[in-house]
């Protein structure tokens, strides 16, 4: 068998009082090894269901699951769970860390289950942190980190064993976009380095979009199943691109172009990613500075709207950095008192309104409050 994960005639149903709930009808799934599979659906489609039959945490009503050869769903309890411990690896939307153990206990906590000693085990966890960007968090509680570094300890625990499959269910779904992608980004290396599979449970189009591999499951049942490239093999290309174009220290303008039209094509996070990935330790200060001049050489109100967005998200511009077309060429022209008047109006009560921020100020309105 050359699939990791088959299903074989699968079917789910439960019993709420004396009616009968047809959670899965017959799902037929193989996922090669490697492959980052993300099950996509509206709530209550069946999407856990699926995943808690595939990883093992539930028995099916009906037909066969096989992992790496093995017919799991003819385990017994006991069978189940030494499986699980040996060749799987769990994330879950509410991270379901352990609270009163550190980070660095919590990552450890699946090597426990492999006859590794204590001190490895720590190293171990303690590499996997750093991996995920934690190094300076080991000793933290959960309940003194946010929900993203919550969720890199949850995928640093899911993959220090470096299991065969990584099963996530809605693994963002408590995560702001920026989070998200970093937390997306960070599923995928994993897979890509160690040839872990992962089957990703969402409701979330824009989640599928990094995955190998897109089924949709409507009311219990797979309705398609399409093969898609990948948001992270993507944004990894552009970056090294983009980074290639930085060496040869072109006009800024030529810069801005490339992450506007990344941004036209991908989405604004693909293009902040990239500008991301490109301010590295040594470069900071340099990037910083360029991408305040990409966001100044820019003239039309939309692009420069959207180029401060990609920096703002790259944490290369501050929220207050304003954009230079913000004031359209008609207002421009206005300011300058080159088009005819509204009546009534002086140019400089036009310009009360035109400039941003001016509202600070105490406005001849201000006078009567
Ligand atoms: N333990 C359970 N007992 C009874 N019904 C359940 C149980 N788990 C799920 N269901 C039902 O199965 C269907 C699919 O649920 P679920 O797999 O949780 O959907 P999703 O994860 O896509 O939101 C729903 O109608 C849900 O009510
Ligand atoms: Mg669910």
């Amino acid at each position: 068998m050359s699939a990791i994960i088959k299903t074989v005639d699968l079917r789910k149903a439960y019993r709420v009082g004396t009616e009968k709930v047809v959670a899965l009808h017959c799902v037929n799934l193989e996922i090669e090894k490697g492959q980052v599979c993300c099950i996509l659906g509206t709530s209550g489609s069946g999407k856990s269901t699926l995943l808690n039959q595939l990883a093992g945490l539930e028995k099916p009503t009906r037909g066969e699951v096989w992992i790496k050869g093995k017919k799991i769903s003819a385990m017994t309890e006991k069978q189940l769970a030494h499986f699980r411990q040996k060749n799987v690896g769990f994330v879950f939307q509410s991270y379901n860390l352990l609270q009163g153990m550190s980070a660095l206990e919590n990552v450890a906590l699946p090597l426990t289950f492999r006859g590794i000693n204590k001190r490895k085990r720590l190293r171990l966890a303690k590499e996997m942190l750093v991996a995920v960007g934690l190094g300076k968090r080991l000793r933290h509680k959960p309940s003194e980190m946010s929900g993203g570094q919550q969720q890199r300890v949850g995928i640093a625990r899911a993959f220090v064993a470096k299991p065969d499959v990584v099963f996530a269910d809605e693994p963002t779904g408590n995560l702001d976009t920026k989070t998200t992608r970093e937390v997306m980004h960070l599923f995928l290396s994993f897979a890509r380095k160690q040839q872990i599979t992962i089957v990703l449970v969402t409701h979330d189009q824009n989640l599928a979009r990094y995955a190998d591999r897109i089924v949709t499951i409507v009311d219990g049942e797979v309705i398609k199943d399409v093969m898609n490239d990948s948001l992270y093999d993507i944004t990894l290309k552009l970056s090294e691109e983009f980074n290639q174009k930085l060496g040869e220290d072109p006009p800024v303008e030529d810069l801005r172009d490339f992450l506007l039209e990344y941004s036209d094509r991908y989405g604004d996070g693909v293009a902040a990613q990239v500008l991301e990935m490109a301010a590295t330790e040594g470069n900071r200060e340099k990037m910083l500075a360029l991408t305040r001049r990409m966001l100044a050489s820019e003239q039309d109100l939309h692009r420069g709207t959207m180029m401060k967005k990609i920096g703002v998200e790259a944490g290369l511009l501050e929220k207050e950095e304003p954009v230079p077309a913000e004031k359209e060429p008609e207002e421009e022209a206005a300011l300058q008192g080159v088009l005819p008047q509204e009546q009534g109006e002086t140019p400089s009560q036009q310009a009360e309104e035109y400039i941003p921020g001016s509202n600070g100020s105490p406005s001849p309105s201000g006078k009567d409050q």
